[in-house]
């Protein structure tokens, strides 16, 4: 594994394996436009500077209680946390999001030795993992840059760690199909190995009312950061969204179980991108968003189907939110 940025601080190692060649935006902009059936485009088109500043706005708001509930949970039930998981175990974190939550959860951990986060993006990665490295001293910190989906590459750097905890918060499992959902969980039971940890947070079902102004908050900052995916497409995509002409809607999709955002077309327009015409009725929308939301027995079913057995589940007092302890359970015709 070549270790092109390597920068060395102390208790402080970068690794960009990060290997982008083959994704063509242009083209997957396109194809989501051109859908006959449902204009979308790809939420991870949302998280450009400006998009991650507003993201990080949602997770203050009132309304938005999965942050809160989460942080909550790791925070009070520390104990728990203690009892179950290993000690002098390496923590990998799969999308270095805010560090708030890892902190709290290393907090909780017995002589936790070294902590990796992973993520695509290299700016944000290395701004988290030097602010972490100052705040934990004792913790060996390896920031590695790349996708979930190198698999195999990943698998191999952490396989020279004992023991392992993989950390995925945010209920982020649940902006993927359930299909996807189940893929991305045996990967990570791939990369972590039989017999370690993966700590997951996971939105619980609950009053649709609730669900929805969590996505549709009274300030109309989601609704800004749902918009501000047009405003990307107009810099980066060569495209001429009026950003006037749109406006954030959401709803709670019962039968399949998932919040939708949607971007409605307030009147019959044709837009231009990459120099082609994209029409809209009025009413027409472009899906940018899915948020499923699991019951207990639903996530703790999935998690079986990829390879997991689940040890713990934590949740707050009103059962809004998930933090299931699992644990790789190969079976042992499967061990390569
Ligand atoms: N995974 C979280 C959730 O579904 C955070 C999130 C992802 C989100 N995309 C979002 C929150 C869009 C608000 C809007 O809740």
């Amino acid at each position: 594994i070549s270790k092109r940025n390597g920068i060395n601080m102390n208790n402080l190692n970068f690794l960009n394996i990060y290997d982008n060649e083959n994704q063509d935006e242009r083209k997957d902009v396109l194809k989501g436009l051109n859908n006959k059936k449902q204009k979308k485009i790809n939420s991870k088109y949302f998280y450009d500077d400006k998009g991650s500043k507003l993201f990080d706005k949602i997770t203050r708001l009132n309304e938005y209680y999965p942050t809160k509930t989460e942080i909550s949970i790791l925070e009070t039930q520390k104990k728990i946390i203690n009892e179950y998981l290993p000690s002098a175990a390496s923590i990998i974190e799969f999308g270095s999001g805010s560090n708030k939550k890892i902190k709290k959860f290393l907090n909780a951990l017995k002589n936790p030795i070294e902590y990796l986060p992973i993520d695509i993006s290299e700016k944000f990665l290395f701004e988290n993992a030097k602010d972490f490295a100052k705040i934990f001293p004792k913790i060996k910190v390896t920031a590695i840059c790349a996708d979930f989906h190198q698999v195999d590459q990943l698998r191999e750097i952490v396989s020279k760690k004992k023991k392992k905890i993989g950390f995925f918060p945010g209920s982020t499992i649940g902006n993927f199909m359930p299909e996807k959902a189940r893929k991305l969980l045996e990967n990570f039971s791939y990369i972590l190995g039989n017999n370690n940890y993966l700590v997951i947070g996971v939105d619980l079902r609950k009053n649709k009312k609730i669900m929805e102004n969590a996505y549709n908050d009274s300030e109309g900052v989601t609704a800004k950061f749902n918009i501000n995916v047009l405003e990307r497409l107009n810099i980066e995509h060569d495209a001429f969204f009026n950003l006037k002409e749109f406006e954030h809607n959401d709803f709670f999709n019962k039968k399949e179980n998932r919040i939708e955002m949607h971007l409605v077309s307030k009147i019959r327009q044709s837009v231009d991108i990459h120099n082609r015409k994209i029409d809209f009725q009025k009413g027409e929308t472009i899906h940018t968003e899915n948020s499923y939301k699991y019951s207990k027995e639903e996530f703790s079913l999935l998690s079986e189907e990829a390879g997991f057995k689940v040890k713990k589940v934590l949740t707050d007092d009103k059962n809004f939110f998930g933090v299931f302890f699992l644990k790789v359970k190969v079976k042992k015709e499967e061990i390569k």
